[in-house]
């Protein structure tokens, strides 16, 4: 229901995004969103750390930021400081260290630090819809970076970047999510890391490193140093407890150094990300970090396998996986004919939603015949029904694929 009683049109200020829709609750075959395994959460080991941390410093939460200053509460950027040391090669105190409302928040205040209208930007073909968004929002051209199995392909983007300089034009920065990327989960290798901080500093371009996935890895998976570690001078960091913790809490971080953080700070815009999530966290994962990790992506790694068997099973060899090394998402490529854009009302028709590769993506050119399938909140059941049912959707629509499961359809 309108209850409004003015004409808030003539009111509204230039050029606001379209309106929302309606939220609706999700659908019996929900593929999309970065959500975790609700089985996952440590709610008992939250509801400890939560009473303890109340008990010992509750009274802060009187004051904004704790009365510990914009950067968010010192014991979580301590943890952030020793894990990004143990895990990701990082030397950073915690003076280079914001906490974020969510890696999402970082991904805003980089972009509104670096970004004017028509300034060129470099992101992987296929990436995280967020970033690319949010880039697009503030007026950024982008401009592809061709994957392969290990990411990003550096003779190819040599020649992007001379090509780019003959032109006169310099990208403001690399966007790259090196480890585990989205929608792929490739990781790149060390001499490729360093062959991109190599072209960084040539060219004078800014590397900005999403490790929203970095901490999930799969058992026999090692990760290089972030690209951070390698360089710190021509590199800002973000990483994310939504994946290895739950997306609802809302907590990110940025690694940058002063010259840095001291210009992005004022763009933060908030006053204080949540400080009682911040405690909690602290106080639970400097405990249970290694063990909560380690067991979420035993559990992760388990619905992989359910999503793959179930694709081979249902696709057969007309859908390619891309194969993950970690994270929480399938990228599947179909048979060039296939428009996925057309599968979407069919598919949800069926209670079905995935995301469409052109939204996963910089250009619809490569990327109309794939998906992007997310296996961590589903149970196994429901990911080996749904891609049962993604597989009947797709034959009803183009004749493919043909074989499925134990049917031959004709
Ligand atoms: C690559 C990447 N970066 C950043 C984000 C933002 O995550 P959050 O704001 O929950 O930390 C996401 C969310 O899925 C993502 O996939």
């Amino acid at each position: 229901m309108s209850v409004t009683t003015i004409d808030y049109g003539k009111l509204f200020s230039a050029g606001l995004p379209d309106p929302a829709v309606r939220w609706a609750p999700f659908p019996k075959y929900y593929f999309v969103g970065g959500n975790n395994d609700p089985e996952q959460i440590p709610i008992e080991g939250l509801v400890e750390a939560a009473a303890s941390v109340l008990r010992r410093e509750g009274s802060k939460l009187a004051i904004y930021n704790l009365g510990m200053g914009p950067q968010g509460y010192p014991g979580l950027r301590q943890f952030v400081a020793d894990k990004s040391a143990r895990q990701r090669g990082i030397k950073a105190p915690i003076e280079d260290i914001l906490i974020t409302t969510g890696s999402g928040q970082g991904l805003d205040m980089v972009s509104k630090l670096l970004v004017n209208p028509g300034d060129t930007v470099l992101t992987e073909e296929y990436c995280y819809q967020g970033a690319i968004n949010r880039f697009r929002k503030l007026g950024a051209k982008l401009v592809a970076m061709k994957l392969d199995a290990d990411g990003i392909v550096i003779d190819v983007l040599a020649q992007q970047l001379a090509e780019l300089k003959a032109h006169g034009i310099t990208p403001k920065f690399i966007y790259t999510i090196p480890t585990i990327q989205n929608p792929t989960a490739s990781i790149l290798p060390l001499e490729r890391r360093h062959a991109l901080i190599a072209l960084a500093r040539e060219y004078n371009i800014a590397i900005f490193e999403d490790e929203c996935y970095a901490d999930l890895l799969w058992d026999n998976v090692e990760a290089p140093p972030a690209l951070y570690a390698l360089d710190p001078g021509c590199v800002i960091h973000i990483g994310s407890f939504s994946k290895s913790l739950a997306p609802a809490l809302r907590l990110g971080y940025l690694i940058a150094g002063w010259d840095i953080m001291s210009r992005l700070l004022p763009l933060k815009g908030d006053s204080g990300t949540g400080a009682l999530d911040q405690m909690v966290v602290a106080e639970y994962f400097s405990q249970h970090f290694d063990r909560h990790l380690g067991h979420l992506n035993s559990i992760l790694r388990g619905k992989l396998d359910a999503m793959t068997e179930a694709v081979a099973r249902e696709f057969g060899a007309v859908a390619e996986c891309w194969t993950p090394k970690g994270g929480i998402f399938l990228w599947i490529k179909l048979p060039a004919q296939i428009d996925v854009r057309k599968l979407v009302k069919p598919a949800a028709a069926a209670g079905i939603v995935f995301n469409p590769g052109p939204e996963w993506a910089v250009s619809a050119d490569n990327s109309s015949n794939c998906l992007r399938l997310c296996f961590a909140m589903p149970s196994k059941e429901t990911i080996r029904d749904g891609v049962a049912e993604l597989a009947r959707v797709c034959y009803e629509q183009t004749g493919i694929p043909v074989r499925s499961g134990n049917i031959t359809r004709s």
